[in-house]
C-alpha cells in the first residue's frame, strides 16, 4: 500500500497502462483483459490487473495533469517496481495533417515546465520516449485501421489557454498534439531506467476546432489501447 494506491506488492503487474480518466481505466481493463480485479479505489482514482494474452497487465488512472500523474507513477516505479509505463490518452491536433480520431505516438514532449523542473532547474531536459515501444508501437498501428503519426507532442500544464502564443509556436515547431501528462511520465522513466511512451488518440482540434464525437469514441480510444498492449508484449 502506498499514500495514493490501495493495492499490495503483488497486485500490480511490471507493465501498467496508464489512462488520465479511471473510468476509461475500467472500460479498457473490462474490454481487453481477462480475469480482472479492481486494485485501488483511493480516491476513486481506479486500477485494474488482469491479462493479456496471458500477459500480467495493470491498467491504473493517472488524472489529469502532471502533478496528478507524477504522483501516481512514482509510487508505481518506486514502490511497486513497475518496469514499463504507457500513457493512454486523448490530446488535442496541432497540424492540419492530423485528423480527429488519428493516433499519436509521442517521440518526444515539449513543455514550459513539468514537477520536475525543481531538480532541472536551468537545465532544459529533452523527455523522450523509450525507443524500443516507440517502434513497436507504430509496427502495431500499422495493421490497425488507423492513421498514425510519429512526432513530438506538447504537455502543457493548462486545459483553458489564456497564453495563445505558446500554442501558436507549437504548431510552428510541427508539434502534433497538445495533452497535460506524457513529459513527466517521460522524466520519471529517464531518472529511474524505465520504459515510457504515450499513445494518444486526437480527441479535438486546436485548428479546425472539430471534436470526436461521443459515439466513436470507444472504437477509437480500442485501436489506442491495442496499439500499446500490442507494444509493451512485442
Ligand atoms: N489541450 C490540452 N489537453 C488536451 C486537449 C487540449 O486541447 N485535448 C485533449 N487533451
Amino acid at each position: 500500500m502506498t499514500i495514493h494506491i490501495g493495492a499490495e506488492p503483488g497486485d500490480i503487474a511490471p507493465t501498467v497502462l496508464m489512462p488520465g480518466d479511471p473510468y476509461r481505466a475500467k472500460w479498457a481493463a473490462e474490454t481487453f483483459l481477462q480475469d480482472v480485479r479492481c486494485i485501488n479505489k483511493v480516491r476513486g482514482m481506479l486500477g485494474f490487473t488482469g491479462n493479456w494474452h496471458g500477459h500480467p497487465v495493470t491498467i491504473q488512472g493517472s488524472g489529469m495533469g502532471m502533478p496528478s500523474l507524477s504522483i501516481y507513477a512514482n509510487e508505481l516505479i518506486k514502490d511497486f517496481d513497475v518496469q514499463t509505463l504507457i500513457r493512454i490518452g486523448s490530446c488535442g491536433g496541432m497540424q492540419e495533417h492530423v485528423g480527429i480520431r488519428d493516433v499519436i505516438l509521442a517521440m518526444t514532449a515539449s513543455t514550459l515546465s513539468t514537477p520536475s523542473r525543481g531538480i532541472f532547474k536551468e537545465l532544459n531536459f529533452a523527455p523522450c520516449a523509450d525507443y524500443g515501444l516507440l517502434a513497436a508501437a507504430h509496427k502495431a498501428a500499422e495493421t490497425k485501421d488507423v492513421l498514425t503519426h510519429v512526432g513530438g507532442i506538447y504537455s502543457s500544464d493548462v486545459f483553458y489557454d489564456e497564453r495563445p502564443d505558446l500554442n501558436e509556436q507549437m504548431v510552428r515547431h510541427g508539434i502534433l498534439g497538445v495533452e497535460m501528462e506524457a513529459a513527466e511520465l517521460y522524466n520519471l522513466a529517464a531518472r529511474y531506467g524505465r520504459r515510457a511512451l504515450a499513445v494518444l488518440t486526437v480527441s479535438d482540434h486546436l485548428i479546425t476546432n472539430e471534436a470526436l464525437p461521443a459515439e466513436d469514441r470507444e472504437k477509437s480510444f480500442g485501436d489506442m489501447v491495442e496499439i500499446a498492449l500490442e507494444a509493451a508484449f512485442a
